[in-house]
C-alpha cells in the first residue's frame, strides 16, 4: 500500500497528515510571489512578509471564505507543502489522498477541491473527499456511526460550518461567512474609535488571543501597536481587554444566533442526544477564552471544546483512514450525486 495523505484546505491555515507519520503540518495557507512570477515564500515563511512587502512582491491567500479563489496560487502551495511534508524526497508513486470538503457551498465548488489534487503534479492514486463535518467529529473522537445525533461547530477564520450529524451522514449543515478574521476586523475597527489608533490585522490578532474573552472579565491590559490617527505617528498604547471584548460581541452574537438556528430545526429525537453530550466546538477560533462559558449560557447546554482544534478535521480524515468502522465516509465524485 502506498502512502496516504489527509488534507484540510482552510481559509488561513493548510493542514496536512501522512498515515503513519505523527506529526501534522499546519501553516499559514499564504503564498508571496515576487514580480508577479517567483515563488519567494510559502506558508509561515510567507506570512511574515504579510502587510510589510513592498510593491513587487505580493502576498496572498488563494482561498477566500472556506472555497479556492485562486487555483494557480493553491497548486503552488499543494505542491511546496506536499514536498515540504516528505521533506523533498521523492515519494511513493501510488499515493491516496483523503480532502476534507465544505459542504455548505456549490457543487462547483466542491468539485474545485477534487480538481486541484486531480490537476496537480503531486500524482495521486486514489482521491476521496470527506465532508468537513464529518471528519470534524471523527476528529473529535466521536464515533459518528451511530444513530444518535452529534451538533458540532467548526469556527474557523473566515467561516463558522455548524452541523448536526447522524449515522455517518450529514443532517443539517449551515456555514455562516464569520470567523477569526471578523473578531480581528472588529478590533481594529473599534481600537481605532476608541483609541484614534490604527493597528494591522496580525497586532489584532495577537490582542484577540492574549486579553480577548468571550465573555466580560477582570479587565486587562495589553500593548497595542500602531499609528495615532491624529498625530500620524507610531505609538504603544495599553488597550483594555474590555475595549477588545465589546468589539467582538457583535460577530460572536451572530455566530450564536445561527447555532440557535440550527438547534430549532434539529429533529426532536437528534435533539435529545445534543442535550445529553453536548455541543462539540472545533476550529481555531475556539481557542478563545471563555468561548464554552458563552455558548453555555446562552444555549443552556453543554459544550466540549475540541484538542487542538484548529487540526481536528485532518486528525479525522487520517481517523476515516485507520478506521474500518468509518469505510464508507469517504466518497468520490463519482459516487455521489452532489445536490
Ligand atoms: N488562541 C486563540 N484565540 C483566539 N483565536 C485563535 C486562537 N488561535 C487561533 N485562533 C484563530 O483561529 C483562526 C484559524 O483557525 P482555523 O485554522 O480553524 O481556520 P481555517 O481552517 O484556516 O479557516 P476556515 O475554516 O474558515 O476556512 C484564526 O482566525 C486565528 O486567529
Ligand atoms: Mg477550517
Amino acid at each position: 500500500m502506498g502512502t496516504v495523505y489527509g488534507i484540510d484546505i482552510g481559509t488561513s491555515n493548510f493542514k496536512m497528515c501522512c498515515k503513519d507519520k505523527e506529526q501534522i503540518l499546519n501553516e499559514k495557507n499564504i503564498i508571496a510571489i515576487a514580480n508577479k512570477k517567483d515563488l519567494l515564500a510559502f506558508g509561515d515563511e510567507a506570512y511574515e512578509m504579510y502587510e510589510k512587502a513592498p510593491e513587487n512582491i505580493e502576498v496572498s491567500f488563494p482561498v477566500k471564505y472556506g472555497v479556492i479563489a485562486d487555483i494557480e496560487n493553491m497548486q503552488t502551495l499543494l505542491l511546496q507543502f506536499y514536498n515540504k511534508i516528505n521533506n523533498d524526497k521523492k515519494s511513493a508513486a501510488n499515493t491516496d489522498f483523503y480532502i476534507a470538503v465544505p459542504t455548505d457551498v456549490t457543487e462547483v465548488e466542491k468539485r474545485a477541491f477534487y480538481e486541484l489534487v486531480a490537476d496537480s503534479k503531486v500524482k495521486a492514486k486514489n482521491i476521496y473527499i470527506v465532508d468537513k463535518p464529518v471528519a470534524d467529529a471523527i476528529g473529535a473522537g466521536l464515533d459518528v456511526t451511530k444513530s444518535r445525533g452529534i451538533m458540532i461547530v467548526n469556527i474557523g477564520a473566515e467561516t463558522t460550518e455548524i452541523s448536526v450529524l447522524s449515522l455517518g451522514g450529514i443532517v443539517i449543515s449551515k456555514s455562516v461567512k464569520i470567523g477569526g478574521n471578523k473578531l480581528d476586523d472588529c478590533i481594529i475597527s473599534h481600537i481605532r474609535k476608541v483609541y484614534n489608533l490604527v493597528i494591522g490585522s496580525k497586532t489584532a490578532e495577537s490582542l484577540k488571543k492574549e486579553i480577548g474573552s468571550a465573555i466580560k472579565c477582570d479587565e486587562k491590559f495589553a500593548p497595542g501597536f500602531g499609528r495615532n490617527v491624529l498625530s500620524g505617528l507610531p505609538v504603544s498604547v495599553d488597550i483594555s481587554s474590555d475595549v477588545v471584548y465589546q468589539a467582538i460581541i457583535d460577530p460572536l452574537h451572530s455566530i450564536m444566533d445561527s447555532i440557535k438556528v440550527i438547534l430549532e430545526r434539529t429533529p426532536p429525537e437528534l435533539a435529545a442526544d445534543i442535550i445529553k453530550n453536548g455541543i462539540y466546538v472545533s476550529g481555531g477560533t475556539s481557542n478563545i477564552n471563555n468561548l464554552e462559558a458563552f455558548i453555555s449560557g446562552e444555549t443552556n447546554l453543554k459544550v466540549n471544546v475540541v484538542e487542538n482544534p484548529s487540526e481536528s478535521v485532518v486528525r479525522g480524515l487520517m481517523g476515516v483512514v485507520s478506521n474500518p468502522d468509518f469505510e464508507g465516509i469517504a466518497y468520490t465524485p463519482q459516487d455521489k450525486v452532489y445536490d
